[in-house]
């Protein structure tokens, strides 16, 4: 049995947290492996809605949920989301849930920071979810983060926060802030410190003494492979690698373990944030997109960018990321609309192009070709079965898989877990 890795393959948001959460019940562990809150992935089962962060989706089916090395880690924000969850009857403890004692911290400082520079960017800003990604990250490869496992020697910190500090104030000064205040943020960390450390592990061996026994891990991805900071939008993009190989570098387990890449793909597209966005429709029909989807940000309650779904940027986030067959959401959003596009290829001053440039200036300046396609009357909102569907939306799936060079695995028709049609199952792969 396959192990299987679970990434976004456009902007974010393409329902990733429902698939985990479908796939978790079939799963012996779950792992997040790289962002960190700025994630906002909402399950429905029956009448409960929960909406994860942080924590893995696989928590909610009472699944070893683990987050990896990979991960920034915010730990008021963790005991927040802990205790909301708790409060929605999920079970929480240091049995079914792990963090990795080497995930870096996301502190006061790295958020404020975020904001301050989005703040004097004005109209250049990226849109971050203001959550101190960024900073954070930084720290992380500038060598000076402050990591879980620091928070079980707080009283021998000097040095990591004199490198810490030095920084920070400098860049605090330029934006006329007054310096870290040491011993208030030492004050804080001593106050959480003993909530996070409870669950604190080297959970890299945990993952590979399951593994040995034959369990079946599914990495769960955050945001998309179009905010991966190497692939994606440059600079319009989150701070870490989003792709499917990160499943391995931010968890411990070898690049053998990733297995089945499952790409979650919308049937659409949307994107929070600025940054370009070829098949975005600024009229009624992207309002209408937006209005059946209920585009609205989980984290920042930001209204999402809609557009038609983008078989170039797809199939070249599949492409990067290896991704083995997709699941295919939001299908029922396109109930009802008599034509549907997709765009097959882009113009760029003339020239026709089968791929996304690299540079932010032509990333802007292409126009999509699209293709029309007659919609569907019928409806497939709820669909469990491929018998289900209309025939012409089984010829905008088919049109889809042919175009971005990958198979569907799954095809989802509702935000409800169970509203899932299985083509061929990722962990029998
Ligand atoms: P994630 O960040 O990839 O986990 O996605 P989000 O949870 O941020 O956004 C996806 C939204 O669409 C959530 O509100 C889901 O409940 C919802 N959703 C997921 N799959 C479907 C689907 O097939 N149809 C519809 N209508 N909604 C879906
Ligand atoms: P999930 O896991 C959609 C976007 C932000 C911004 C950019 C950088 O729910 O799919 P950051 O705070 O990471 O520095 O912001 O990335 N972004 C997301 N967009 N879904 C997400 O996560 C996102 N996480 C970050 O809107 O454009
Ligand atoms: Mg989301």
């Amino acid at each position: 049995m396959a192990n299987v890795t679970v990434i976004g393959a456009q902007w974010g948001d393409e329902g990733k947290g429902k698939i985990v959460d479908w796939l978790a019940s079939r799963a012996d562990a779950v792992v997040r492996f790289q962002g960190g809150h700025n994630a906002g992935h909402t399950l429905v089962v029956g009448e409960q809605v929960y909406k994860l962060s942080l924590l893995p989706s696989g928590i909610v089916t009472g699944t070893l949920s683990i987050i990896g090395n990979g991960v920034v880690l915010d730990p008021w924000h963790l005991k927040s989301e802990v205790e909301k969850l708790r409060g929605q009857g999920v079970e929480i403890n240091s049995d079914n849930f792990a963090i990795a004692d080497n995930c870096p911290l996301i502190l006061p400082v790295h958020r404020e920071l975020d904001g301050l520079r989005e703040a004097a960017a004005g109209a250049g800003k990226i849109g971050t979810t203001g959550r101190g990604i960024g900073p954070a990250y930084e720290d992380k490869v500038g060598r000076r983060a402050l990591r879980v496992c620091d928070l079980a020697h707080l009283d021998s910190m000097e040095p990591q926060l004199d490198r810490l500090c030095a920084h920070h104030d400098a860049l605090r000064a330029g934006f006329g802030q007054p310096p870290i205040d040491r011993e208030a943020l030492l004050n804080e960390l001593r106050e959480i410190a003993p909530f996070v450390l409870q669950f604190a592990e080297p959970v890299w061996r945990r993952l590979n003494k399951v593994k040995k026994a034959g369990a079946r891990i599914l990495f769960e991805g955050a945001q998309g492979v179009l905010l991966d900071v190497d692939h994606g939008t440059y600079p319009f993009v989150t701070s870490s690698n989003t792709v499917s190989g990160t499943a391995a570098s931010g968890s411990g387990l070898g690049p053998s373990a990733t297995g089945f890449v499952l790409g979650i793909v919308k049937a659409y597209t949307t994107r929070v944030g600025s940054g370009p966005f070829p098949t975005e429709l600024e009229d009624e029909t992207g309002q209408r997109l937006g209005e059946r989807g209920h585009e609205f940000g989980t984290v920042t309650g930001r209204k999402r960018r809609c557009g038609w779904f983008d078989a170039v940027l797809t199939r070249q986030s599949c492409a990067i990321s290896g991704v083995t067959g997709i699941a295919l959401t939001k299908l029922d959003v396109l109930d009802g609309f008599e034509k549907v596009k997709i765009c097959t290829g882009y113009r760029l001053r003339g020239k026709v192009m089968d791929y996304y440039p690299s540079h932010a200036a032509d990333q802007a300046a292409v126009e999509p070709i699209y293709e029309e396609m007659d919609g569907w009357q019928g409806t497939t909102a709820g669909a469990r079965s491929w018998a289900d569907l209309p025939a012409q939306a089984i010829k905008y799936i088919q049109r889809v898989q042919e175009l971005i060079e990958t198979p569907v695995a799954l095809v989802s028709t509702s935000p409800e877990r169970e509203d899932t049609i299985l083509v061929r199952d990722p962990f029998a792969d």
